[in-house]
């Protein structure tokens, strides 16, 4: 029997990733261009399970098969010293796996001969050690990709790292900068103003992808596997899906496991669906629902039994505040991916299940209090 292809579960890069193409390309031209360009240094945002972890990996394979080497961490206390060892232990791989044949003008012996010992811990601070590694790979014209995930900016090394690089660029190395992160903990680093030149970063949301691109990444996945699946099924899949990359991967992967015939039906689809559904209610809307204030909630209440696009104003009438008052709940959820600003003035649901979710949760929530 044919594998199950789908990926649903955190950080793994799926077989087929749908809609990111022309940002994935942006980066892989940016690594192409090296020093200088501004792609160099991207930030990305986007609600749980919309894929920043599975784009990180991709781009750092991609920048390594571009010959950058790849340092990847996650803001914690502890990071910086994470990002050095990355860095080195994988500039040893790379040379190891590559054979040497990017090492211009040296010999493979000579690079592995090289000691790190310079960059140990007791060696200067993280900069210096950082600085030496850097100019170790720069003999070889390798660039070094650094990438941050779950940033937060309450984490001080997060800042360090962030003044550090800049210096980096100041000096001309060949570096780079990815991080990824909830979209208000990309907001609150973009207001620190010990790092403003971040705001400078190339931002991007990784937002909901086109019904389009979800159908072919569907179809792609499912034929490269080695089964089909029918228009009407593959249609309640993508309608399923609404958009969203880990949704997207839930509903394959349970409409997969429902077909025994070669070719997934509809009936498969609609049990795989279902699974899909209850699956994203508890992985990730269930967390999402935890981190809502009494008023974020007052908001979203207001925003049920509307047409997909709600105006802010009826949402405002419903709770029974005036518009500024609504706006800084707006704010707050298009600010952790829960609602999207279709158009000015209007909020929508962004994430797929939640209003029923949602609705039900509060009920509950309600009748308790
Ligand atoms: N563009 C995409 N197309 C299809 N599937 C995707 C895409 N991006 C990510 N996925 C899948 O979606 C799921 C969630 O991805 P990922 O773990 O990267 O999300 P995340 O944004 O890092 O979530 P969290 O905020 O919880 O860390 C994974 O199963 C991954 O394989
Ligand atoms: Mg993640």
């Amino acid at each position: 029997m044919a594998r199950n292809p789908f990926t649903p579960t955190f950080g793994v890069i799926p077989p087929f990733m749908a809609g990111r193409e022309s940002l994935v390309e942006e980066l892989k031209a940016a690594f192409d261009n090296g020093l200088g360009d501004p792609n160099l240094c991207t930030i990305v945002s986007g609600a749980r399970g919309s894929g920043k972890t599975a784009f990180i990996s991709l781009i750092s394979q991609e920048a390594e098969s571009q010959g950058w080497i790849s340092a990847k961490t996650t803001a914690a206390e502890g990071m910086l010293e994470d990002l050095l060892q990355q860095a080195v232990r994988n500039a040893r791989e790379f040379v190891e796996e590559d054979g040497g044949r990017r090492l211009r003008g040296l010999s493979l012996g000579q690079f592995l001969s090289l000691e790190w010992e310079n960059v140990q811990p007791e060696e200067g601070n993280w900069r210096t050690r950082m600085s030496t590694l850097l100019d170790q790979l720069a003999s070889y014209r390798v660039g070094l990709l650094i990438t941050v995930d779950e940033v937060n900016v309450t984490i001080d090394e997060m800042k360090q790292l962030a003044r550090v690089y800049q210096h980096f660029v100041t000096e001309g190395r060949q570096v780079a900068l990815l991080m990824a992160g909830l979209p208000h903990n990309i907001s609150q680093l973009l207001r620190d103003d010990g790092i403003s030149f971040l705001r400078r970063a190339r931002k991007h949301t990784l937002g909901r992808i086109p019904d389009r691109e979800i159908s072919d990444a569907l179809t792609a996945t499912i034929e490269d596997a080695g089964k089909r699946i029918s228009p009407a099924a593959l249609a309640a899949a993508v309608e399923a899906t609404d958009g969203f990359p880990y949704m997207m991967q839930l509903v394959g992967f349970h409409t997969w496991a429902q077909a025994v015939a070669e070719e997934i039906d509809v009936e498969n689809a609609a049990t795989g669906v279902e699974l899909a559904r209850n699956e994203m209610a508890d992985g990730v809307l269930a967390y999402t629902y935890l981190d809502l204030s009494a008023g974020d909630k007052r908001f979203l209440a207001a925003m049920l039994n509307e047409p997909r696009d709600v105006p802010l104003a009826r949402v405002a009438e419903k709770m029974d505040v005036g518009s500024n008052y609504a706006s800084q709940y707006r704010k707050r959820l298009l600010e952790q991916g829960i609602i999207s600003e279709p158009a000015k003035g209007y909020v929508r649901f962004e994430m797929p299940v939640f209003p029923e979710y949602f609705a039900e949760r509060y009920e509950e929530d309600e009748s308790l209090s």
